[in-house]
């Protein structure tokens, strides 16, 4: 991460700041921004001064933090106010938050995001316009929102190779998947649970379907593997498929199930990046982060394991992240240096296609309760495709249809083999239902 030469200006002295977005994190932000304002005049040696707040209707009442004052709808107000030095970008979505970044840094000005989807789509992009333009793009809070793990990539790990990345980074999924491990409850009633305590939106399709982690996926491991990671290299899956009885298999084989954002390094110089459900052992730290806390494991060449836990959303753990990196801007421009951006990632390594992953998969099947059935699904699997069983269990059986639910565990294989064994499975006249199929997460 090379920096580029720094130059001497002259510090101003207040730091005026835009907001755009005065939502759950840019309420938050404003709040602290008055209620430390003292504390932090102290720790920047200049005053932070919130300009102009930038939202879409100006007509909606807002807390106390936000001064009706200085709220509009007109982002040239903004730009168009030589004060305003650095731009924190809270509003979310990729459009015109996207447009708005660009100018801020295009008009020479800093910019703070909290915006994932902008940055896991356009971060090398924007970290170039910042260098071209002497100025910034901080983006703490777009991962794991109080938790700090960019800056720690950025900097703190820096001497090491990454070689794993392992992430719990949605803390909607992770709440839903808790209540239903917990409570014995399907997804459906999870996710209504969650939509009524305000931790899953109407729509939750970007959480649920692993979109937002995979997003998240993207920038941490651009960071950790130093090559550019973008949402269409990132493999996902949701969780939407899980139900309850797959909790309980899974523990009663002595795992939990976790949605997982997993980046690794691989032998050659390929990366691998996908989001899905996993079962993971009981007794890995990951499996004990439970609710809306999210945690994101590295594996350092020199450091071994570090694990990151915390806070992953909420209007004052995310702010910290925001006001950290406004802070740090102010900081420096305080000291009248400029032009620090971290140098854009190449998409200089290769992203392994996800059918050559090689796992161990859980199986649950619905078959006729009679003989003969087992050896037929095991010549598919193992005689067809090459994929050898470590354990077959019985589970519930029905009485009503005489069909029971049985359990396979498999050695490792390749996922091209198990997509094909499925298909053929779902054929075989032994087979009732697929109920599911969940990957095994072991450690290297
Ligand atoms: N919420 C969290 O815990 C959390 C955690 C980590 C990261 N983030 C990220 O932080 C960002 C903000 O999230 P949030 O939860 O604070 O969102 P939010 O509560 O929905 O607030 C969004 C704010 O942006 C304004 N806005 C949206 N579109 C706009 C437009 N086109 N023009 C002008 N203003 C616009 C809204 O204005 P109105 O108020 O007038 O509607 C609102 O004030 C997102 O990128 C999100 O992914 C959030």
């Amino acid at each position: 991460m090379t920096q580029q030469s720094t130059t001497r200006q002259e510090a101003p002295a207040s730091i005026g700041i835009a907001l755009l977005g005065a939502g759950v994190v840019g309420g938050g932000v404003a709040h602290s921004i008055g209620a430390h304002a003292a504390e932090y005049e102290r720790r920047i040696g200049r005053r932070l001064e919130l300009r102009q707040i930038l939202v879409r209707n100006p007509e909606k009442v807002r807390g106390t933090s936000v001064d009706p004052g200085i709220v509009t709808t007109d982002f040239d107000q903004i730009l168009s106010d030589p004060k305003i030095q650095i731009v924190v970008e809270v509003m979310g979505g990729e459009e015109p938050a996207y447009r708005y970044l660009c100018q801020t840094l295009e008009s020479r000005r800093y910019a703070v995001t909290a915006n994932k989807e902008v940055m896991a789509k356009h971060g090398p992009e924007l970290l170039s316009l910042a260098r071209r333009n002497g100025v910034d793009i901080l983006f703490e809070a777009s991962v794991g929102g109080g938790i700090p793990l960019i800056a720690p990539l950025k900097r703190d790990l820096i001497a090491n190779e990454i070689t794993s990345l392992r992430a719990i980074v949605n803390g909607t999924t992770n709440y839903i998947l808790t209540r239903m491990s917990s409570e014995g409850i399907d997804f459906a009633d999870a996710l209504e649970q969650a939509q009524a305590l305000g931790y899953a939106e109407a729509d939750p399709t970007n959480d649920v379907e692993g979109i937002d982690a995979a997003y998240k996926l993207c920038i941490l491991a651009s960071l950790a593997f130093r090559t550019a990671v973008f949402p269409a290299d990132v493999y996902h899956e949701g969780i939407t498929r899980l139900r309850a009885n797959d909790f309980r298999y899974a523990r009663e084989l002595g795992y939990a199930i976790k949605l997982l954002a997993i980046g690794r390094r691989l032998a050659g110089g390929s990366v691998e990046v996908r989001v899905h459900p996993v079962l993971l052992r009981e007794d890995e730290p990951l499996s004990k982060v439970d609710g809306v806390f999210n945690a994101v494991e590295l594996e350092g060449d020199l450091t071994g394991l570090v694990l990151f836990q915390g806070q992953g959303a909420g209007s004052f753990p995310t702010s910290s992240a925001v006001l950290a990196d406004v802070i740090d801007i102010a900081r420096e421009i305080g000291l009248g240096q400029s032009g620090r951006a971290m140098e854009p990632y190449s998409a200089s390594q290769q992203i392994r296609p996800f059918e050559e992953l090689e796992s161990r998969h859980y199986l649950r099947l619905r078959v006729p309760d009679r003989a003969g059935v087992l050896s037929k699904i095991c010549g598919v699997l193992g005689d067809q495709y090459g994929i050898s069983i470590s354990d077959i269990i019985q589970k519930e059986t029905s009485q009503e249809d005489q069909s029971t639910e049985i359990v396979i565990m498999t050695h490792a294989a390749r996922e091209a083999s198990m997509r094909a064994a499925l298909m053929e499975l779902e054929q075989l006249p032994v087979v009732n239902e697929i109920g599911n199929f969940i990957r095994v997460e072991t450690p290297r």
